[in-house]
């Protein structure tokens, strides 16, 4: 038994020392740990104080508290319990008439094993300066009928479960500040979705005062991230999802959540109707939406920064001409639609006035490669070709010719469109020219052939003579 208690004490002194290795213990550790969660495994150094019917122990329980059983204690404090694990399953057993339970600067603690007991007579449970507890799970209290308060400020709580609080049918009071609460999915995030009156906030007396402390909500009030994500939740467009991936702060203070939703292979025909407020990025990828119309002409979208469209079924992407998002917005990416052209001209009219922009994505779609399209197209390309990230990707359409088949655009030479220019010159209108040309040509000799012929013999032409 001294050994074991000296090896734990050992342990504990380590990994207070570096306190990295206590994630990787091994499972052995554990199990050593959880058998030996007695009350009695620090009685050597413990130190007793009673005081009418108040018991505080320091670093343990002497033997004379932990034999037999003292009904006049009615109010315990344990201060600085040397292990990882306390069980508050054998409390009852020495102390049943406990009203008040206070556990304090026990930097060591980390789990309590087993629970308080339904007959349990406490009242209130103080927790103060736990630094390495960072949940209390739920079954530790949730059969206690006469518990009224729970005092857990300053630990180092992350994650709370609401049946903590709503266990016993009589706990008024719980206090949380001061604690290092993950705000996140998986976290506290079951609070948002709470009413505003709800049982487990109206619980919460400090409930203003709490403070986040996971990296994306880092010192912002927990009420506010509360309210953002419960307005996330109920403006999420279905069947997306949404995220958020960053918080700032503007000026005034105000917290501005960076929400992306996801709706990416959901078989979607059209872009939601409505998105929640600052929405940052929106991912539409492998859906059937054939028109971006509805997305630059809906108010919604005004602030949307990225927008992805990956593998849909667009065709043409006029509606961006003139469109106010294209002029502000950061990414676009088109890739895998059915884009055969672009507007060149409005493109680059965008892309210049546009000081957000960062990438655009055109690649694997079928382009037009004729020489009325590809010189424009390729100057756009390469003028910003900073810009648009998958040159290499940006290929003219499969086809017969091998000139053009499939060949990247930005660095095609434009004789492989251009070149028959010359062969290919009699175009309907040329054709027209060149008739009219031999026309004149024609009238113009008839006439001077008809002059002549005047001159000589005296002779009117043949039109002239009938005319009267
Ligand atoms: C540790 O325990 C877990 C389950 O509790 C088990 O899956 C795992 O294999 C154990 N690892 C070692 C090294 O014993
Ligand atoms: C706990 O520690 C703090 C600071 O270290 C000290 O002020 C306080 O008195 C301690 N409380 C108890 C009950 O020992
Ligand atoms: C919540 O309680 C306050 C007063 O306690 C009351 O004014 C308010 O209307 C309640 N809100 C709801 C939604 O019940
Ligand atoms: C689009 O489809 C292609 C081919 O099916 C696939 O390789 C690619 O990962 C898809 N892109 C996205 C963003 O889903």
């Amino acid at each position: 038994m001294k050994d074991i208690v000296q090896v734990v004490l050992i342990f504990s002194l380590t990994s207070v020392v570096m306190p990295g290795l206590q994630v990787r213990k091994s499972n052995q550790t554990k199990v050593m740990m959880r058998e030996s969660c007695f009350l009695s495994d620090y009685s050597l150094k413990a130190k007793c104080v009673q005081i009418h019917q108040n018991l505080r122990c320091k670093g343990g329980f002497n033997d004379q508290w932990i034999n037999g059983i003292k009904y006049e204690i009615t109010h315990l404090t344990v201060t600085e319990w040397p292990g990882e694990c306390f069980n508050v399953g054998h409390l009852h057993l020495h102390f049943p008439e406990l009203r008040s339970l206070e556990i304090v600067n026990c930097t060591l603690l980390r789990t309590f094993k087993g629970y308080f007991r339904s007959d349990s007579k406490i009242e209130k449970i103080t927790m103060h300066g736990l630094s390495s507890l960072w949940e209390i799970p739920p079954e530790t209290v949730n059969h206690m009928v006469n518990l009224r308060e729970m005092d857990l400020r300053s630990n180092m709580l992350r994650h709370m479960k609401a049946q903590l609080l709503i266990g016993s049918p009589v706990l008024e009071r719980v206090r949380l500040s001061g604690n290092k609460w993950d705000c996140s999915d998986g976290g506290l995030d079951w609070l948002a979705m709470e009413e505003p009156n709800g049982t487990t906030k109206s619980r919460i007396t400090d409930y203003y005062d709490l403070v986040c402390y996971q990296k994306l909500y880092r010192g912002k009030p927990l009420h506010k991230v509360m309210d953002i994500i419960k307005t996330m939740r109920e403006t999420c467009p279905d069947p997306c999802t949404c995220i958020m991936t960053h918080v700032v702060s503007d000026p005034r203070g105000a917290i501005i959540p960076l929400i992306t939703v996801d709706c990416s292979d959901k078989q979607l025909t059209a872009a939601p109707a409505s998105l929640p407020p600052s929405v940052t990025t929106l991912r539409l990828e492998g859906n059937k939406i054939d028109t971006i119309r509805s997305i630059v002409q809906n108010s919604h979208y005004k602030r949307l920064a990225d927008l992805y469209l990956d593998n849909n079924s667009i065709a043409a992407v006029k509606e961006l001409e003139g469109s106010e998002w294209f002029s502000t917005f950061r990414v676009l990416s088109l890739r895998g639609n059915y884009l055969k052209q672009i507007p060149v001209y409005a493109f680059d009219k965008a892309f210049q006035a546009n000081n957000n922009i960062m990438h655009v994505f055109l690649g694997q779609n079928p382009w037009r490669c004729d020489c009325h399209f590809i010189p424009r197209f390729q100057g756009l390309l390469l003028k910003y070709k900073r810009v648009i990230r998958d040159l290499t990707d940006i290929r003219c359409s499969k086809s017969s010719d091998k000139k053009t088949s499939l060949v990247q655009i930005s660095t095609m030479p434009l004789g492989n469109v251009c070149s028959n220019e010359t062969e290919l010159a009699i175009s309907p209108i040329n054709i027209v020219n060149i008739v009219l040309f031999a026309l004149i040509m024609f009238i113009l000799g008839k006439f001077l052939y008809d002059w002549r012929n005047f001159k000589n013999t005296g002779k009117l032409p043949w039109l002239s003579s009938v005319l009267p």
